[in-house]
């Protein structure tokens, strides 16, 4: 079984999966666009070969540089677990001839608005969008859906340049900060809850599901830095209100003609009850939602996607123990860290329901929040009721504090 992995450094939980794929038997063959010597060194034992490309995300490039790279030898998988790639990893196959899912499949993952007419098309409820290219087509999109709406990227990622707008003058003040956006969507404002709905799937059958909620909202958490958001695993998946999202899930799965892999999904839910899509993607979600599927059912799904992947098989544990919820800090002040308030007392309160502390340490420049999730840092936790693990996450949230300056 001879696996190419492209880009198995960056981002951080990428060292994982190349673990996993050598795990269950796997001859890994890296492509990444740093040096060797810049691998961790864990990651350079792992690898049987590496080839260093200028520019990963140079699509033409990179194929003709593996085509000339693997000449001569049989390459039976080609996996990358990192949204920028997923559709180069695509049409590597299709080139090379190797099984997995093809360039027409992934589009549907990668596109957002090929995404939603796919899932539409299913009868799947999505939010009501308009695609706007001029500020001309983005009033008259406003004009039919009507207020509250969202402004966001057609190719978006992490919330950037996504805004709510609630009257025609903001709508003007938005649609002048967004100039820079080629093409936007304008939806329908879809109030309510938002969570996510993840999986491994073998040949389209999900293996693994996971469900986790986002506290607050991530349009929400991006936009206010004194927030310490919170992503928490539902343990319990029976609630017909999870339930409900879990079959959008799986219906949406079906539409976009899902292969084997990983899958992060983004719903919502509506004061109603009524469920609705948000996005997909053909990759596990970022920021260490992989890390608390393993807290919530004691796994290892690094592993087990590795196993999906070479031999359409599936051996980790799917009962779920635990509530687990990731909470990201952000420091107050500018600068580096010089101390941190709250903790050793939150310790003693929950020492044993704390699975990781990740916190910059004192003395550590402090990271831009907006550019990523994990911020300063991250404390996660987890407990078997849903109400125990919320209110320690909410201490975590409200009584450590970084302090920068
Ligand atoms: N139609 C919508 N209604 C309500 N909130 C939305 C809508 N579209 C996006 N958002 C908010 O903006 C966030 C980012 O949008 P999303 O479509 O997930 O793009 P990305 O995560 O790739 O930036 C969502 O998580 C949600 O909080
Ligand atoms: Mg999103």
């Amino acid at each position: 079984m001879n696996v190419v992995f492209l880009a198995p450094n960056y981002p951080a939980e990428m060292p994982h999966y190349v673990r996993g794929l050598a795990t269950v038997g796997a001859r890994v063959w890296g492509v990444g666009d740093g040096p060797l010597g810049s691998l961790r060194p864990d990651v350079r034992q792992l690898l049987d070969d590496y080839l260093q490309v200028p520019r990963l995300l140079d699509e033409d490039d990179v194929i003709a540089r593996v085509h000339a790279w693997l000449r001569g030898r049989s390459v039976d998988r080609i996996e990358t677990q990192w949204e920028p790639t997923v559709l180069l990893a695509a049409r590597l196959r299709e080139h090379l001839g190797v099984m997995g899912m093809l360039p027409g499949t992934v589009i549907g993952f990668r596109d957002k608005a090929v995404m939603k007419e796919r899932v539409a098309a299913a009868g799947l409820r999505v939010p009501h969008a308009f695609r706007a290219t001029t500020t001309a087509q983005a009033r008259a999109a406003a004009e039919r859906i009507g207020f509250p709406l969202i402004v966001k990227p057609i190719a978006g990622a992490g919330s950037a340049d996504t805004y709510r707008v609630d009257d025609a003058p903001e709508l003007e003040r938005v649609l002048a900060l967004t100039r820079h956006v080629e093409e936007v969507s304008v939806e329908e404002f879809v109030d309510g809850l938002e969570f996510t709905y993840d999986t491994i799937c073998v040949d389209g059958q999900p293996v693994f599901e996971n469900v986790a909620q986002y506290l607050p909202r991530p349009l929400e958490a991006r936009t206010v830095e004194s927030i310490s958001p919170i992503i928490a695993t539902v343990r319990d998946l029976t609630p017909p209100h999870i339930q409900r999202g879990i079959q959008l899930g799986r219906q949406v799965l079906k539409a976009l003609g899902m292969g084997t892999g990983f899958t992060h999904m983004e719903w919502y839910l509506k004061a109603s009850g009524e469920v609705v899509f948000g996005e997909i993607g053909c990759r596990p979600g970022g920021a260490h939602l992989a890390d608390q599927m393993n807290f919530t059912c004691d796994t290892d799904v690094f592993r087990e996607w590795a196993r999906a992947v070479c031999w359409s098989d599936f051996d980790g544990r799917t009962e779920r123990l635990y509530n687990c919820a990731i909470v990201f800090k952000r420091a107050k002040g500018q600068g580096a860290i010089t101390r941190i308030e709250g903790l050793d007392a939150f310790r003693q309160r929950h020492g044993r329901w704390i699975c990781w502390e990740n916190l910059l340490p004192v003395g550590a420049k402090r990271r831009n929040w907006k550019m990523t999730l994990v911020s300063d840092g991250f404390i996660i936790v987890r407990h078997p009721n849903w109400g125990d693990a919320l209110a320690i996450a909410n201490d975590a949230a409200n009584n450590v504090h970084l302090i920068a300056g």
